[in-house]
C-alpha cells in the first residue's frame, strides 16, 4: 500500500471592494468595451490597505478545513504561492499556519508567479507521496493591486487580489494509476524556461542590481504578446502531454481549470486541445488574473456552482513569469 494525496475541499476569499472597467476608465486612458475585448475581464476584487496576503490566505484556508470538516490541528503541512509575500522573509506560509493555530509540521513559500499554485501542489503531493506530510493546506494568495503600477494601463487593467485554498488529505492505495485511482492528484507536472525571465517580471527585489535606484521601482514589466503566445501554446502542450501519457482522450476529461490570465488566451488553448466551452471554468471576467491565486479561485467557485463534482477527471494548467508552467491530472 502506498499513500497518496487527493483534495478533500476548498475555500476561497475576496476583497470585498469591486473595480469594474468603468471605474477604471475614469482615471485611466482605456475603456469597459476595450478591456472586454481583448481580455475578457470585466471587474476585479482589489485590497484595501488593511489587507495582508497572509490575511487573505488564513480567511480562504479556514473556509477549506470548515468545508473538509476537519481542525487546523490535523495539518502539518502549509505550502503557500505567491509573488506578493507579506515580508521577504519569514514566509507568509508560516504566519498562516500561525494564525490558523497549527501547532505541527513545516510550512514554506513557493514562487513561480501565476503558476505557483501547481509548483505548490506538486510540493505538498509529493511530500505526502513520500510520507512526510499527511494532511495538507496548499494555498494561492495574492495582493497584485500593490505590484502593479496604477498608470501604466497594458498591464494594471489585468490584475486582481484573492486567494484560495484546497485540503489535501492522504490514504493508502494498491495501485496509484491511473485510471485504477478511485480520487487523487495522478500528476503534476512543472517547467521552467528561465531564458523568458525578462518577458514577465515585477519590480526589483532586495537582491537586483537595480534595488537602491528608481528604475523598476514600479510595475510589472511584460511583454504582452509573447507572454500570450506562451501561454496558448505551453499549457495546451501540458494537458496534451498528461492525456497522451496517461493513455486517455480528451473527452475522458470533465474540467479544465486553466490560470485565469485572458478569455483569449483560455479558448485559444481549450480549442487548440478540443475541448468545449462548458467543460471549462472562467472566472477572469469576475476575478481578473489573480496570479497564483487564480486557480484555487477557480476550484473552489467551480465546487460552489456545481460544476465540479466529485469523481471527476480534472486538468488544471498555468504559465507565468520564469518562464514558468505547469500541469496536474486530478481525480476530484
Ligand atoms: N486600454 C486601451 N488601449 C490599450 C490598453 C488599455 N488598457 N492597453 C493597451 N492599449 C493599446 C496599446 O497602447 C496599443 O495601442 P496602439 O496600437 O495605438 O499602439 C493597442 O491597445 C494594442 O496593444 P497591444 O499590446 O498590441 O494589445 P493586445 O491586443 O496584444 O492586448 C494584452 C494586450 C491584453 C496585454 C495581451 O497582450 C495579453 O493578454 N497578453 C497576455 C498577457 C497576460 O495576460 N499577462 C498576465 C500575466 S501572465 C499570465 O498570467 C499568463
Amino acid at each position: 500500500m502506498k499513500p497518496i494525496a487527493f483534495i478533500r475541499a476548498s475555500g476561497s476569499h475576496l476583497p470585498p471592494r469591486v473595480v469594474d472597467n468603468h471605474e477604471l476608465s475614469q482615471s485611466l486612458d482605456t475603456s469597459h468595451e476595450w478591456i472586454v475585448r481583448r481580455t475578457g475581464i470585466v471587474k476585479r476584487h482589489i485590497a484595501e490597505n488593511h489587507d495582508t496576503t497572509s490575511g487573505l490566505a488564513t480567511i480562504a484556508a479556514q473556509k477549506a478545513l470548515d468545508n473538509a470538516k476537519i481542525s487546523a490541528h490535523d495539518i502539518d503541512l502549509v505550502v503557500l504561492a505567491t509573488s506578493s509575500p507579506d515580508h521577504g522573509f519569514p514566509a507568509t506560509a508560516a504566519r498562516v499556519q500561525a494564525e490558523l493555530g497549527i501547532s505541527k509540521g513545516t510550512a514554506f513559500d513557493v514562487q513561480a508567479a501565476c503558476a505557483g499554485f501547481i509548483f505548490a501542489l506538486q510540493a505538498a503531493n509529493n511530500m505526502i507521496r513520500l510520507g512526510q506530510a499527511s494532511r495538507a493546506l496548499v494555498i494561492g494568495s495574492e495582493i497584485f493591486s500593490r505590484l502593479v503600477d496604477w498608470q501604466d494601463r497594458s498591464t494594471c487593467i489585468l490584475f486582481g487580489d484573492g486567494a484560495g485554498a484546497v485540503v489535501l488529505d492522504s490514504e493508502y492505495v494498491e495501485d496509484t494509476s491511473f485510471p485504477s485511482l478511485k480520487r487523487g492528484i495522478v500528476e503534476c507536472t512543472t517547467r521552467v524556461d528561465g531564458t523568458g525571465y525578462h518577458k514577465l517580471f515585477a519590480r526589483s527585489g532586495l537582491g537586483d542590481l537595480h534595488a537602491n535606484s528608481d528604475i523598476h521601482k514600479h510595475g510589472v514589466f511584460m511583454n504582452g504578446a509573447s507572454i500570450f503566445k506562451a501561454a496558448s501554446s505551453l499549457m495546451a502542450e501540458g494537458v496534451s502531454s498528461l492525456i497522451n501519457k496517461h493513455q486517455i482522450h480528451i473527452q475522458d476529461i470533465d474540467i479544465l481549470i486553466p490560470h485565469q490570465a485572458n478569455l483569449r488566451i483560455i479558448t485559444s488553448m481549450a480549442s487548440s486541445v478540443g475541448i468545449p466551452e462548458k467543460n471549462i471554468v472562467v472566472t477572469v471576467d469576475k476575478h481578473a488574473n489573480t496570479s497564483a491565486a487564480s486557480i484555487p479561485l477557480a476550484i473552489d467557485h467551480a465546487f460552489n456552482q456545481k460544476q465540479l463534482k466529485k469523481g471527476q477527471n480534472v486538468i488544471i494548467t498555468a504559465l507565468g513569469g520564469g518562464i514558468a508552467w505547469g500541469s496536474a491530472l486530478i481525480k476530484t
